[in-house]
């Protein structure tokens, strides 16, 4: 296990960057939030508890400003916009990240790191419309995440992609499971509290065995993740489910 003392959040604005930022001080990390200059007021309630710096999270000037003396690194990868947002996101971060820094990226259950997911044929559909309509209408582009994830593969740095299944909000049901592949049963429900989610970003930052890992995550309290449990040896680790 890794110790961390200065945490900066990529995307701290939104609301599983919120969540994030509240479990990152409730561990006693000092805090640094990147948000868009439009979205400050988003974190009102937290701005004497942490140093938020404005911008664009592809701006290299402002991530590499943000990034200085942090030792763990948590980024929203939002595929928004026909500019490469994600990507140039995730390339910033890898770049200009103190050297040996735990880096922990957001993503949904559609990226895949070596091809062995499987998915049911709503989800496929579902990614498939979802990404032409906003291609077409140039709001989200679902490719460019893709690439960004495809470049933290790639990076030598110390990083895990978290990739997300659908979300709820509601109070938290504790650390989600994971499991490598999109497809294994403990997965099947495909739900997770959204402070959950976080919880399991901000938990990733001192677990060095999700190091060069891309969980898929579940709620704990989900059907699946229950009946996985219930049929579990007792010496099986409570937060890997393969
Ligand atoms: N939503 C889901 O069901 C779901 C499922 C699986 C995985 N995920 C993953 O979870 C993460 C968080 O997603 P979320 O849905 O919960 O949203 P979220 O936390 O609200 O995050 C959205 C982020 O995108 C930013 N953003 C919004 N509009 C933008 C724009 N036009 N240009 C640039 N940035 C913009 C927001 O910043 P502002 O605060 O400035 O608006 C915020 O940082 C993502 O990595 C996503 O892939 C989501």
């Amino acid at each position: 296990m890794t110790g961390i003392t200065k945490a900066c959040i990529i995307g701290a604005s939104g609301k599983l960057g919120r969540y994030m930022v509240q479990h990152a001080l409730d561990r006693g990390y000092e805090v640094v939030g990147v948000c868009r200059p439009e979205s400050v007021d988003k974190l009102a309630e937290l701005a004497e508890r942490i140093t938020i710096v404005p911008g664009r999270t592809n701006d290299r000037e402002v991530i590499g400003r943000a990034l200085r003396g942090c030792d763990g690194v948590l980024t929203v990868l939002a595929p928004w916009g026909m500019d490469h947002y994600a990507s140039g996101t995730a390339q910033a971060v890898l770049d200009l990240a103190e050297p040996g820094a735990r880096l922990v990226f957001s993503c949904g259950w559609h990226i895949t790191r070596d091809g062995q997911d499987v998915y049911t044929r709503r989800l496929r559909w579902f990614v498939r419309i979802f990404g032409f309509i906003a291609r077409l209408l140039r709001v989200v582009d679902l490719d460019d995440q893709v690439e960004a994830c495809d470049r933290i593969f790639r990076s030598h740095t110390r990083w895990t992609v978290v990739r997300g299944s659908d979300l709820e909000e509601g109070e938290s049901q504790g650390l989600p499971v994971w499991s490598r592949h999109v497809g294994d049963p403990v997965l099947a429900s495909n739900l997770c509290r959204r402070v959950d989610f976080a919880l399991f970003m901000v938990d990733a930052l001192t677990n060095d065995a999700l190091v060069h890992e891309a969980p898929a995550i579940v709620g704990r309290q989900t059907e699946s993740a229950r009946r996985h449990a219930a049929a579990s040896s007792p010496l099986a680790s409570p937060a890997r489910a393969d």
